[in-house]
Parts: C-alpha cells; sequence; structure tokens
C-alpha cells in the first residue's frame, strides 16, 4: 500500500526523499509528500494529491531546501479521499512534528475524539492526523519523540508502520512497526527508512529488517532499535539482493514490458541451483526434515488476485505428482470458515510481496493450528516467508509494474518445482515422470522468449480492437486459471468487463453471454500430450462460434485442428499440457498492455491500485 521513505544524513534531503518516492510510486500513487528540517530549522511540508509527478512539480514551484532530515510518503487513499489535505506528511505540536503513515488505525473515532478534546484541531478525514495529534500533544507535554511514539504506539489497533520526526531533535527519526513493513538502509554517514528496500536500494544494499511490535530509531550514523517497552533489541543485517537497475524501467515503454520480457530470466532464476543430477532439490523444504513431507495428507494454497491464479496451476501439478490433495483456498477467506487443519496439512502461501496483509494473516492463523507452513515469495526477508517455516524464494527480480507479470510466471515455476520435490520426498514419483518433468522445466526460458515474441501479432489485433467493451477468456485444467488470469490483466490496467471461464462450464450458462461479435479468447491444450482435452476444447470453439463469437485461440505450433473455427491462430512452443498456461498467458498480457495503451492509459499504475496490499 502506502510507500514510507525516511532520511537521515548530509546530503540534498528532498533529492534523497524524492529518489526513494521514485522507487515506491508502485505502492501507492493518490498522493504524494515529503517533510524536511529546512535550512531555518523549522519543519517544512509540501505535498499533493495525485501522481508523484504533482509533487515535483509544487517543489519546482515552491522549493525548499534542507540537508539532514526527512520523511516522504506515496498515498493509497484509506481513511479520506485521496485531496491536498489528505495527503501525508501530517502536522503535530504546532507545526513542529511530522509523521507519515502506512495501514489503518482502527480505533481511530475514539482516538479523535480524545485529541478534539485535548484542544487539537484537525483539518483531514485521515486516521493519520489523529495520530500526528496524539504525538503532538506528547511531545508539547515534554517527552522525546521516541518516548511519545512509544507510548501512543502502544494506544493505536490496527496495522501501522509510522515514522516521525521532530524539529527539536533535528537529525533523528522515530518509526513505529505493527503488522507493516518496516526496512532500515544501512548508509556510509547516512541512513535511511523504507517500507520496502526500493527505498532506498539506490544509495546502499545494507539492510536490516524491523521486527513486529518494535521502535527503530535513526540518526545519521547510528541505529538503534528498542520494543515497545522500550528495551533494546539486537538486529541483523543482510546484503540486498537487487541491484538498483532492476527497479529501473530501462528504456521500455513501461515496467509492464520490461517485466513481460524479463520472464525467460525469471524462470532461470527460479529454477537455477534447484536441479541437481536431474533432480529437483530445494533445500529449505529437505530441511523440513524427511518425515514430516511424507506425513503431509493435504496442502492448502493460500493467496490472492493473480498468485491465487499461479496456486490454482501449481495445484494440478503438485497433485499430480506429489499424489496429495490440493485445494486452493483466497487468503481472505480462508481463516473465515473455520478450516480443517491438522499437523499433517502443509500451507503454501503464495505472494510476490511477501506483505499482503490478508495472505500474512492467513499465515499467521495456519501458524496458530500448528499446521507446516511454507512461503512462495519473491520478495528477500518479507514478513510471509520470515514467518513461515520454509520460504522457496523465486528470482524474478523486482516486480515494479501493479500487474504482476513475471513474478506470477516465476510462482507458477516454483511451485512446479516444489511439486517435483515432494513427489520424490515421498516417494510417489515415477523415475519417468521427474525426467520429464525437469526436461520441460529445464527448456521453458527458451520457449518463453519465442512466447513472448508473440508481441508483434498481439500489438496488432489489440489495435483493431480497442474499442472492445468486453473480452472473455476460456480454458479447461491448467488453463483455466490461466484464462482466469488473462481476464483480470484485462480488468486492471485496460478498465475492460472480462471474464475467465472453464471451458467445460460454459454450456452451463455464460454461453448467454455469446452474441454476434462476442471477442473470445481461448487456450487450447496441447493435442500431442492431452488428445480428449484438446477435442474437447475444439468443441468448444465451434459451439461459441455458432452463436456469433470472434475466436481468438491460443495453440500450440503445429495445431491444425482449430484453423476453422478461429479468427485468429496465436502460437505457442510445444510443451506439456501442464506447461502449456506458462506459456499461454504471454500474449494475453500482451493483449493487456497494448490495450490499455491503446486507450492511452497509464499500463503501470492503473487507477484505484497499489502493488503491495498491506491492509486487510
Ligand atoms: C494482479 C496482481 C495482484 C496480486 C495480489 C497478491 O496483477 O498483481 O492480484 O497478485 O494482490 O499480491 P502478492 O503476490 O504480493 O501477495
Amino acid at each position: 500500500m502506502c510507500g514510507i521513505v525516511g532520511y537521515a544524513g548530509p546530503n540534498d534531503t528532498v533529492e534523497a526523499l524524492l529518489n526513494g518516492l521514485r522507487r515506491l510510486e508502485y505502492r501507492g500513487y493518490d498522493s504524494a509528500g515529503i517533510a524536511v528540517i529546512d535550512d531555518t530549522g523549522g519543519v517544512a511540508v509540501r505535498k499533493k494529491s495525485g501522481k508523484l509527478v504533482n509533487l515535483e512539480d509544487l517543489l519546482t514551484a515552491s522549493p525548499v531546501s534542507a540537508a539532514g532530515t526527512g520523511i516522504g510518503h506515496t498515498r493509497w487513499a484509506t481513511h479520506g479521499g485521496p485531496t491536498d489535505v489528505n495527503a501525508h506528511p501530517h502536522l503535530g505540536d504546532g507545526g513542529r512534528l511530522a509523521v507519515i503513515h502506512n495501514g489503518i488505525v482502527e480505533n481511530f473515532s475514539e482516538l479523535r475524539d480524545d485529541v478534539i478534546a485535548r484542544g487539537a484541531e484537525l483539518a483531514s478525514e485521515t486516521d493519520t492526523e489523529v495520530v500526528a495529534a496524539l504525538l503532538g500533544l506528547e511531545t508539547a507535554a515534554g517527552k522525546d519523540v521516541e518516548t511519545a511514539l512509544r507510548d501512543v504506539a502502544k494506544r493505536l489497533h490496527g496495522t501501522f508502520t509510522l515514522l516521525a520526526m521532530h524539529q527539536n531533535e533535528p537529525g533523528k527519526i522515530v518509526a513505529a512497526r505493527h503488522h507493516s513493513p518496516l526496512v532500515i538502509g544501512l548508509g556510509d554517514g547516512e541512513n535511511f527508512l523504507g517500507s520496502d528496500v526500493a527505498a532506498f536500494v539506490a544509495s546502499t544494499r545494507r539492510a536490516v529488517v524491523v521486527n513486529e511490535d518494535n521502535i527503530a530509531i535513526i540518526t545519521p550514523d547510528s541505529v538503534r532499535i528498542t520494543d515497545f517497552a522500550g528495551t533494546e533489541v539486537s538486529f541483523e543485517e543482510y546484503e540486498v539482493e537487487w541491484d538498483a537497475g532492476a527497479a529501473d524501467k530501462g528504456g521500455w515503454s513501461s515496467f509492464m514490458a520490461k517485466e513481460i520480457n524479463e520472464q525467460p530470466e525469471a524462470i532461470a532464476n527460479t529454477i537455477r541451483g534447484r536441479i541437481v543430477d536431474g533432480h529437483v532439490e530445494i533445500p529449505e523444504l529437505t530441511e523440513l526434515g524427511a518425515e514430516r513431507l511424507q506425513n503431509i495428507d493435504r496442502i492448502i494454497i493460500i493467496a490472492c488476485g493473480t498468485a491465487s491464479y499461479a496456486g490454482m496451476v501449481g495445484s494440478y501439478a503438485i497433485e499430480q505428482w506429489a499424489r496429495v490433495p490440493v485445494e486452493v483456498q483466497l487468503s481472505h477467506e480462508f481463516r473465515y470458515r473455520d478450516p480443517v487443519l491438522s499437523d499433517r496439512t502443509m500451507v503454501i502461501s503464495v505472494s510476490q510481496s511477501g506483505e499482503t496483509m490478508d495472505t500474512l494473516m492467513a499465515v499467521k492463523y495456519a501458524i496458530e493450528q500448528g499446521v507446516t507452513t511454507v512461503s512462495v515469495c519473491n520478495t528477500q526477508s518479507a514478513t510471509i516467508p520470515r514467518e513461515s517455516d520454509a520460504a522457496v524464494y523465486t528470482h524474478a527480480g523486482p516486480e515494479v509494474a501493479v500487474a504482476s507479470t513475471k513474478a506470477f510466471i516465476a510462482q507458477i515455476t516454483a511451485l512446479y518445482l516444489i511439486g517435483l520435490h515432494l513427489g520424490r520426498a515421498r516417494g510417489v514419483l515415477s523415475a519417468e515422470a521427474e525426467a520429464a518433468a525437469v526436461e520441460q522445466l529445464e527448456a521453458l526460458p527458451e520457449k518463453m522468449v519465442e512466447a513472448v515474441a508473440t508481441h508483434e501479432q498481439i500489438a496488432e489485433l489489440a489495435h483493431w480492437m480497442a474499442d472492445t467493451r468486453s473480452v472473455l477468456f476460456l480454458g479447461r485444467h491448467v488453463g483455466y486459471p490461466a484464462a482466469l488470469e488473462g481476464a483480470l490483466k484485462l480488468k486492471e490496467i485496460a478498465y475492460i468487463h472480462a471474464e475467465g471461464f472453464a471451458a467445460g462450464e460454459l454450456k452451463h450458462g455464460p454461453i448467454a453471454l455469446i452474441d454476434h461479435g462476442q471477442p473470445v479468447f481461448v487456450l487450447v491444450p496441447s493435442p500431442r500430450t492431452s488428445p480428449l482435452m484438446h477435442s474437447k476444447v475444439v468443441s468448444n470453439i465451434q459451439e461459441i462460434r455458432a452463436r456469433g463469437a470472434r475466436v481468438i485461440a491460443i495453440v500450440e505450433k503445429g495445431d491444425t485442428a482449430v484453423l476453422p473455427f478461429a479468427d485468429e491462430v496465436v502460437r505457442i512452443p510445444l510443451t506439456d499440457a501442464l506447461f502449456d498456461p506458462i506459456l499461454q498467458v504471454v500474449p494475453l498480457q500482451w493483449f493487456a498492455l497494448e490495450l490499455s495503451t491503446a486507450k492511452g492509459l497509464d499500463v503501470d499504475q492503473p487507477r484505484n491500485l497499489a502493488k503491495s496490499v498491506t491492509v486487510e
């Protein structure tokens, strides 16, 4: 959700904050703002609704000079609309204290009544301003910011990362974390705070994760962490693997275009080092112990959105190779259904960011129930992998576009690796099946290059479909979640009504939607490796074609069976049916991107969305 950056150091503070915000904007872009201790020693604030560029324009028109301490925020609105007044930072203590916040303070109306009764005047509708007012009352009463924040944090319910600075304590930023991410960047004579490492990776790759219910205090040359009771806690430094360049657009028209092109590498990096002598070996799973893996009698994959579709694709493969029943549940539904769990259940969470609150809460619930938890995650040291029994990282590199592409592909790849590892560990995977799957996996990066090359054909297709108002997607088996993903991409970035269906479900209702000219993408399974499914899908194509649908068939090379019934045929390389969706989804990603572009929309930052959803 919101992006947060803090800087304590001798350099141009405004520039340091803007650099951080540029890399964090994907977390929310309803408004942006900064507060610095300026050269006069007072707190100066600049904030503006809309994207970061509006704040940059404001800073050009109304510059501020500072070399010392500052905090910056990019907002995804929760309490109060995306207006200038509601933008962060918010002030307290007569404008001497500035605060930014990521999360939701659930008891804010009760706190609001309290601060108003104590004489505070509030200008915005936000929960954050109430926190700033509370903190201001404490510092005005003589507490230092650290003590004030510690006392206030204990009164807040909900989720928060809070950063606060006060002009009476220049050079210092105090931060609190409760169910919301916070990392420290360790520089040379300067230190940073961020909601993720993107906030400072251009300046330093030395990072420290601030743990749950801790307070961090940074100055240019010191870092301290305490718990909410004030007891000092030790911390460990780690090296960020991503380099700053990986999070730059690097000449591409959009981050999404760049990230679609990076998919061959994302697969190769996720597989790398995990296939040894023809066997899949994931050390993080081995460490769970052979007995534990053998005893697993049920797997539940939890995730949201695109990650849940990756989970659905993965569920077919894990069940096939590991012979364990696998089901997929949306994280935000999981704990409310009172799921039947035991110490033989494995819960696999799938999350690119590793911070999605719905998934984090579901994982915490699973941990409380005593099940084995495995995290599939793309973000080093994020909360979900840290909380889980085992973390299987995808190595897709930073994903900046809000619409997930390469992370989705890497998640499926990781789940396939998990399926193969479990199959072997449980002694149920035949040598032939393992060899065949490993061969397919190893060949995927190269085939992905070909799938990515469908761009040109899709761009042309999207060109003549720019006015389309509704698109349907059909798939069967693993093609079904891929169809759901194609529809989600289109909704997300082209704002077009789109739906994905299991092809077999069509006759049970959705076929009524088919009218003359209705575009339908059909993901056709491989006729070589799944002839039965292939023939069923070809029949489905005929059924919709007979009712006027405009059919765009995604087929493997050499499949001629669909030619008489398809208006457009997009060809992908040959692979086994189980691997089809990994390649078939690529033209669908391109289609969404091209349609969004044709409509003049912002491909990377679609309206109302944010990359990392850290509120429930
Ligand atoms: C859609 C998309 C979202 C995410 C979902 C989960 O393109 O990216 O649907 O997949 O919000 O996010 P993570 O994977 O970070 O848990």
